[in-house]
C-alpha cells in the first residue's frame, strides 16, 4: 500500500465512544488517525480521508464510532463485532 494514498481507515479501537454531546457541530474523523477521537485534528492530511460534520440539535447521548467502519458514521452501527 502507498503511503501517501490510504484508502482503508484505521481502527482506532473496536467499541464505540460513548459521550454526551452539547448541542452544535462536530466533526468526526473517519481516517482513525487523528490523537483527539473520536473527532479530526487533521492527521487525515495525505490520505483520501476527510472528517464528517455532524450536528447535534439538543444535548445527549452518543455512540460515536471508533472503528471507521460503521455504515451509520458517525454514529456506531456494530460494525466492529465483524472486524
Ligand atoms: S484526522 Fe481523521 S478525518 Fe481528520
Amino acid at each position: 500500500m502507498s503511503e501517501s494514498i490510504v484508502s482503508e481507515p484505521t481502527i482506532f479501537d473496536k467499541k464505540p465512544m460513548v459521550m454526551t454531546l452539547e448541542a452544535g457541530s462536530y466533526h468526526w474523523c473517519s481516517c482513525g488517525l487523528s490523537a483527539n477521537q473520536p473527532f479530526c485534528d487533521g492527521g487525515h492530511k495525505g490520505t483520501a480521508f476527510k472528517p464528517v460534520t455532524f450536528e447535534i440539535a439538543e444535548s445527549k447521548q452518543v455512540a460515536l464510532c471508533l472503528c471507521k467502519h460503521s455504515g451509520n458514521a458517525p454514529f456506531c452501527d456494530g460494525s466492529h463485532a465483524k472486524l
